[in-house]
C-alpha cells in the first residue's frame, strides 16, 4: 500500500482534506460579516463542506473497509441536494427567516438520529472498562437531547415565523419547562449510571431521552413572542452546532467538530450581539416579554407637525444631505425598491444620500440589508447607524421609513424606558426629520416615541410605499 509518512495515502488525503475544509469553513465564516463578499463566503464554505463529504465517501475506511452502501447514501444526497435546491430557488426574500430556521432544524435532527444509532453501537470494550459512565455516551446523550431540541424548537420557530402558529399566553409553562429540563438532565445521569449494561438491551431509554427532548423542544418555544424568534432561532442555531460538535468528537472527525464549534459559537455571538443591541438579556427573551413601562403621553409631549408631500419633496430635493433610515414598516410596506428609486433621483438632483442601517432594525440580523440589496442599493451607501451618528448634526433631513423603536430618543434620555442603553440611531440631531408610518402604531417594544414630537420632526403619515411613490411624482416636477 503506498504511504506517506508510514501513513495510508488514502488517509493522508483525507485528513488533508479535512484540514482544507476546517480552512474554508473559517474564511468564509469570516466572508459572511460583510454584504459584499457574504456571497463569495457562502461560496467558500459549501466548497469545504462539499470536498469534505466528497474525500470522505472516497477516503474513509472503518476496519480497513471502504463505506459500504454507497447507492443509498448517494441516493440520499440526490433528493436531498434536488429538494434543498428546489426550496432555495423557490423562497421569496420575505420569507428567509422561515427557511433559515427549517434548515436549522434539519441539521438538529441529523445529529440527533446520529446519536440514536450509535447509542446501541457502543463499544463493549468501553462499557466493560467504565460502565455506560463515559465521554463517548455522554456525548451521544448531549447530542441526542440538543439536536432534538434544536429540531423541534426549530420546526415551532418556523411555524410562527410562517404565522401558522400563534403566540398563546402561557406564562406558566415557563416555569413548567425549566422542571421538565431539569427531568431531561436527570434522566441524562440516570442513564450513565446504568453501570455495565448492554447499550442495546437499555435502547429504548435513549427513544424515551428523544420523546421528552422533543417535547421540551415544542414547549420551550411556544410560549416565546413571535418576534422574538430570531433570537430563539439564532440560539437554536447554535444548539445545532454543539449537537454536529458532538457528533465529531464520537466520531473522531475533525471536519464535523470545527464545523460544529463554527456554527456554535457563531450562534451564541449572534444571540448575544442581538440581545445587546436590543438591550435586553437572553433570559429576558426567553422567559419575559417586551413592551411597555417607559413614560407614556402624559409626559409634555407638546405638539405632532405633519408634513405634505409637496413640502417634503421640496425640503429633499434642496438638501445637501440626506439619510434615510429604514424599519420594520419599510419590509412589511415592501417599499425597498421604491425607496432606491428615490434615492437615485435625489442623488440625480446633487443630494447625497446614505442609508442608516441600526444592527436590530427589522426583525431578523441584517433584515434591512437583504431588502436593500435585493433592491440594487449600492454597499457603499450603506452605513451602521454609529458612522452616521457622528456625522448627525451637519445632515440636513432625515427620512425615517417604518422604524420607530431604533430611532426612540427614550433609549438615550429616559432611564425609566425598557429601551433605555439600547443603541439607537440619533436622528432629533440632524436639521429636519421627516416620519413616514401608517399612523400613531407602537413599535416593536410597544412604548411612545417622543421624537415624533419634536420641534424638527414632521410625519408624513400613509403607506410607506405609497407616501414614497407620491414624492416620487413631485421630486420628478420639481
Ligand atoms: P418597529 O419599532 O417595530 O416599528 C415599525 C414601525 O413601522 C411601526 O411603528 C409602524 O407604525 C410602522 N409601519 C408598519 N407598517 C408600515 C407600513 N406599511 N408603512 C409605513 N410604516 C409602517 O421597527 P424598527 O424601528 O425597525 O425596530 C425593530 C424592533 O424589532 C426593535 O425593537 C428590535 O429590538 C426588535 N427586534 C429586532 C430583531 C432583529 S434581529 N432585527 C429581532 C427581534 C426583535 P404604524 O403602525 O403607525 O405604521
Amino acid at each position: 500500500m503506498t504511504t506517506i509518512f508510514n501513513i495510508p495515502i488514502g488517509d493522508s488525503i483525507l485528513e488533508i482534506s479535512y484540514l482544507i475544509a476546517s480552512v474554508l469553513f473559517i474564511f468564509g465564516l469570516k466572508m459572511l460579516s460583510h454584504p459584499e463578499s457574504a456571497r463569495k463566503g457562502n461560496f467558500l464554505a459549501a466548497i469545504g463542506m462539499g470536498l469534505a463529504i466528497v474525500c470522505t465517501l472516497l477516503f474513509h475506511k472503518k476496519d480497513g473497509k471502504p463505506i459500504e452502501h454507497m447507492v443509498l447514501i448517494l441516493t440520499a444526497i440526490a433528493i436531498g441536494t434536488a429538494i434543498g435546491w428546489w426550496i432555495a430557488v423557490k423562497v421569496k426574500m420575505t420569507a428567509m427567516p422561515q427557511l433559515v430556521s427549517f434548515f436549522n432544524g434539519m441539521g438538529g435532527a441529523a445529529a440527533a438520529l446520529i446519536s440514536l444509532m450509535e447509542f446501541p453501537r457502543m463499544a463493549p470494550q468501553l462499557i466493560a472498562e467504565h460502565g455506560m459512565l463515559n465521554g463517548h455516551a455522554l456525548a451521544i446523550l448531549l447530542g441526542l437531547v440538543i439536536g432534538s431540541v434544536s429540531f423541534a424548537g426549530s420546526m415551532i420557530a418556523f411555524g410562527k415565523l410562517a404565522e401558522k402558529i400563534g403566540d398563546p399566553k402561557m406564562k406558566f409553562m415557563r416555569v413548567v419547562n425549566l422542571l421538565f429540563l431539569a427531568g431531561i438532565l436527570i434522566f441524562v445521569v440516570v442513564i450513565l449510571l446504568q453501570g455495565n449494561v448492554d447499550p442495546k438491551d437499555i435502547s429504548w431509554m435513549a427513544y424515551i431521552l428523544l420523546g421528552m427532548s422533543l417535547i421540551y423542544g415544542i414547549t420551550f418555544v411556544i410560549p416565546i413572542g413571535g418576534a422574538d424568534m430570531p433570537v430563539v432561532i439564532s440560539l437554536l442555531n447554535s444548539f445545532t452546532g454543539v449537537a454536529a460538535a458532538m457528533g465529531g468528537f464520537l466520531y473522531n472527525n475533525q471536519v464535523m467538530l470545527t464545523g460544529g464549534i463554527l456554527v456554535g459559537s457563531a450562534g451564541t455571538i449572534l444571540t448575544v450581539l442581538m440581545c445587546k443591541a436590543m438591550n435586553r438579556s437572553l433570559l429576558n427573551v426567553i422567559i419575559g416579554a417586551f413592551g411597555g413601562g417607559g413614560a407614556g403621553l402624559d409626559k409634555e409631549a407638546g405638539s405632532m407637525k405633519e408634513i405634505g408631500v409637496s413640502d417634503a419633496a421640496v425640503l429633499l430635493s434642496y438638501s445637501q444631505k440626506v439619510v434615510i433610515v429604514p424599519g420594520y414598516g419599510l419590509a412589511v410596506a415592501q417599499a425597498q425598491h421604491i425607496c432606491h428609486e428615490m434615492e437615485k433621483l435625489l442623488d440625480e438632483k446633487g443630494v447625497n444620500v446614505r442609508y442608516a442601517i441600526h444592527p436590530v432594525a427589522g426583525r431578523m440580523p441584517g433584515h434591512m440589508n437583504v431588502l436593500l440589496a435585493e433592491a440594487d442599493v449600492s454597499y457603499d451607501k450603506l452605513h451602521e447607524s454609529d458612522e452616521i451618528n457622528d456625522d448627525m448634526r451637519n445632515v440636513d433631513v432625515v427620512v425615517v421609513i417604518g422604524a420607530n423603536d431604533v430611532v426612540n430618543p427614550a433609549a438615550v434620555d429616559d432611564p425609566s424606558s425598557p429601551i433605555y442603553g439600547m443603541p439607537v440611531v440619533r436622528v432629533w440631531e440632524a436639521k429636519s426629520v421627516i416620519v413616514m408610518k401608517r399612523g400613531m402604531g407602537k413599535g416593536y417594544a410597544a412604548i411612545e416615541n417622543f421624537l415624533f414630537f419634536n420641534t424638527n420632526t414632521r410625519m408624513l403619515f400613509g403607506n410607506a410605499k405609497d407616501s414614497i411613490q407620491k414624492l416620487i411624482g413631485e421630486i420628478k416636477n420639481l
